[in-house]
């Protein structure tokens, strides 16, 4: 399956007898450095993210991260890599900074679902997930409440993730910059961006409102799946 069906089909993770090296969209090298399309438009989240917010993110931010990538491994070793090897294996530097901006945010659109007409986003097949919530956070609302007031609280520009250990214990971990938690060994199962370009357009200075509304908006059918 190519990196872009692999995205689109929300697969990203979750093949676990596999590991995660081999679970993530490993892909061939020429796949590597393209910015997957959204699995919506970029009016499809609206109102919780405009149109104009979205384009500026897909389009100018996150396309930007691939192509800043794609010079500065032009020639080396790296431009044979995967994606996910080149954000495992970088040492921290500006190689590692645009492949992790690359692979967060093509993790991060599919960690968003449209509210549809019923007024929920995606909530099938989530019992062993939240099974799992319940057991390490007291409950989805507290899951909710804790995962706000954590990325809220990560100061300066950075990623908050859901992520598993190896024996699916869940933890939330506010990580700065480019931060991924395949560096730590751990299992990326949902995120939010909360770099300011995020949300600037759409809630100005207002982070925890950002926050407080996409957690309204997670596609709990993509972070099951990535739980396995
Ligand atoms: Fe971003």
């Amino acid at each position: 399956m190519k990196r872009r069906q692999f995205l689109q089909a929300g697969a990203f993770v979750g093949m676990a007898s596999a590991g995660i090296l081999s679970a993530l969209p490993v892909s061939a090298a020429d796949e590597a450095f393209v910015q997957p399309p959204l699995p919506y438009g970029l009016d499809g989240l609206k109102p919780f993210m405009s149109e104009e917010q979205m384009n500026f993110h897909y389009n100018k931010h996150h396309a930007g991260y691939y192509a800043n990538l794609k010079k500065l491994v032009d020639g080396k070793p790296e431009a044979q890599w995967s994606l996910d090897d080149i954000v495992i294996k970088s040492e921290p530097g500006p190689v590692f900074n645009n492949a992790a901006q690359a692979w967060n945010h093509a993790f991060f659109w599919n960690c968003l679902a449209p509210v549809r007409k019923e007024g929920r986003p995606n909530v099938q097949n989530v019992q062993k997930l939240f099974a799992a919530i319940d057991r390490d956070f007291g409950g989805l609302a507290q899951f909710k409440e804790q995962f706000v007031a954590k990325a809220t609280a990560l100061f300066g520009s950075g990623w908050c993730w859901l992520a598993a250990d190896k024996d699916g214990k869940l933890d939330i971990l506010p990580l700065s910059n480019a931060g991924n938690p395949l560096k730590q060994g751990l299992k990326p199962l949902l995120v939010v961006d909360v770099w300011e370009h995020a949300y600037y357009i759409d809630y100005r200075n207002e982070r925890g409102k950002f926050l407080k509304t996409f957690v309204e908006h997670i596609d709990w059918g993509f972070v099951s799946k990535n739980y396995g």
